[in-house]
């Protein structure tokens, strides 16, 4: 059941609920004495060591006689001055995981002190909703999980409907990608993807699905060398969005998105230990179907095309072997050294079919190396690009959603690595700098569209829980680009 999210403008001790949440500034938990007389002494009685408003400390306590609400969840938001709205999503997240552990299910949230504190309510409650997800479609039993009823106590604003309207319409887009991503291979096939992006059909939002024989006929012979191995048919997956407003006139933002349904390694296979994994290999295109879902519902007046080049990555008796020489979309050939290296050709034809539509930029996202991984660990998003002001957008993104990306450089020097002595290119450069060498591969195809590319193998599976994200899928890479989206909603429409 979904959540009821809601704004009130009562006083808290006149909210009938199951649980409050209040937010408390470290050291300042006197700050809810105002709320009764009753509540005034029982705060007294709480000594710091039991609670001092830490950051992601909580406490609950049963609520004294002279108010309504049943119970009180005191968070801690951490000392005055470090507070940001990551820290926010973070009490948020936690404060709401823990009431739904305990089934607690019709709550509030006073709002008065973030307000006072000049940051949005909004973001603790966008961390809430991002916490209560759980991936639950293959257990038997449907337990009930989750919190029924959440109200902000606060004064009715356009401005906050506004952004609560646009954090839930975002989660909604993590979470709908996270429940792709987490689904299995078995039934996440290219085919299975193609139909969810027709299932987000609207109006302003057309799909159309290219198979096995029109990729074949446009020459997407980089793509379709992966498929060769695998009985699932390639599923080349096309979006276009058209806000209202936006002008026919208008270069696109075209978002290509990773999608290897399954990642074996092909002839080059994977190692066994973890290669279940190898089903978030298309974390990048249930993104780009979150985005598109996101910026359709929300009716946002910009032009945006989407890229999912689907199929599975297997060692069937057809499969590409290494140092068989294929020919890209744009003519050029690539000798293929390792077939694990598949994420770079099925987005190398990508890149060059985007360029199509004339695009404004082209963003791709992609769980494209282990490298990436052994980098930056679960934290952060490597970037690439050819375009100063577009990775600047980015990065500036990426600090406000706590999407982190970290731009690493394509010096001219990687060109040489890629260097085949029979083909074009060839798809491997060896393990030196591999986490760069694929984006390079991937700027050979760019050339000079404004293009940055964003390897997300690192963050788009979580091994170890995190303050509002479960383990397993992240969904990230939607709230990053939603938000580079929205703040550049201009120059896309
Ligand atoms: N999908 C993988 C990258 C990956 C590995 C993502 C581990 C998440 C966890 C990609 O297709 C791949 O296999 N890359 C190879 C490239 C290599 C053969 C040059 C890699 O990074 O090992
Ligand atoms: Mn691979
Ligand atoms: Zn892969």
């Amino acid at each position: 059941m979904a959540m009821n999210l809601t704004i009130k403008n009562v006083k808290e001790r006149q909210f009938p609920c199951n649980a409050l949440i209040l937010p408390v500034v470290e050291g300042e938990l006197d700050y809810y004495s105002k709320i009764s007389p009753e509540t005034h002494s029982f705060l007294k009685k709480i000594s710091t060591e039991e609670f001092s408003g830490k950051h992601n400390e909580v406490l609950l306590i049963h609520s004294p006689k002279d108010i309504k609400p049943q119970r009180l969840l005191f968070i801690g938001l951490g000392k005055k001055t470090d507070i940001s709205p990551e820290k926010l999503r973070q009490a948020g997240g936690k404060a709401a995981a823990y009431l739904a552990e305990r089934g607690i299910k019709k709550t509030g949230l006073s709002t008065s002190l973030i307000e006072s504190l000049k940051l949005s309510s909004s973001d603790f409650i966008e961390g809430s909703l991002l916490s209560l997800y759980k991936f639950r479609k293959y257990l038997k039993k449907e337990k009930q999980y989750g919190i029924d009823i959440l109200t902000l106590l606060a004064k009715p604003s356009q401005l906050l409907k506004e952004k609560l309207i646009w954090a839930k319409t975002a989660v909604d887009a993590v979470n709908f990608a996270r429940d792709l991503i987490n689904t299995p291979s078995n039934d996440m096939t290219p085919t299975h993807l193609a139909k969810t992006a027709l299932s987000l059909r609207k109006k302003n939002l057309s799909v159309k699905v290219l198979g096995r024989i029109e990729a074949e006929k446009l020459g997407m012979g980089a793509y379709l060398s992966v498929s060769k191995g695998s009985h699932q048919p390639p599923k080349f997956i096309l979006l276009e969005y058209r806000g209202k407003k936006s002008s026919s006139k208008i270069k696109p933002l075209v978002l290509i998105g990773k999608s290897i349904t399954f990642d074996s390694g092909g002839i080059s296979l994977k190692p066994s230990e973890n290669m279940e994994k190898m089903k978030d290999d298309m974390s990048g295109g249930a993104a780009v179907l979150g985005i598109f879902k996101a910026v359709s519902e929300a009716e946002l007046p910009i032009h945006i095309v989407g890229i999912l080049p689907a199929t599975e990555n297997l060692p069937g008796g057809s499969a590409t072997k290494p140092g068989d020489i294929v020919k890209a979309l744009d003519g050029k050939t690539i000798e293929i050294i390792n077939t694990d290296a598949e994420g770079r050709l099925v987005l190398a034809d990508a890149i060059t079919y985007a360029k199509h539509f004339n695009p404004s930029a082209i963003i791709d996202i992609a769980t494209l190396t282990g490298a990436c991984t052994i980098t930056f660990g679960n934290e952060a998003i490597a970037m690439m690009g050819n375009n100063r002001e577009l990775l600047d957008k980015i990065k500036k993104s990426s600090e406000r959603t706590y999407e982190r990306a970290w731009e690493m450089p394509l010096f001219d020097e990687y060109k040489d690595y890629l260097k085949s002595d029979i083909a074009d290119i060839k798809n491997t450069g060896g393990r030196s700098g591999s986490l760069i060498t694929a984006a390079y591969f991937l700027y050979e195809f760019a050339q000079d569209t404004p293009w940055v590319h964003l390897d997300i193998a690192s963050t788009a599976w979580i091994d170890k829980e995190k303050p509002y994200l479960a383990k397993g899928a992240s969904g990230i890479g939607v709230r990053l680009i939603l938000d580079f989206i929205a703040k550049e909603l201009k120059t896309f429409s």
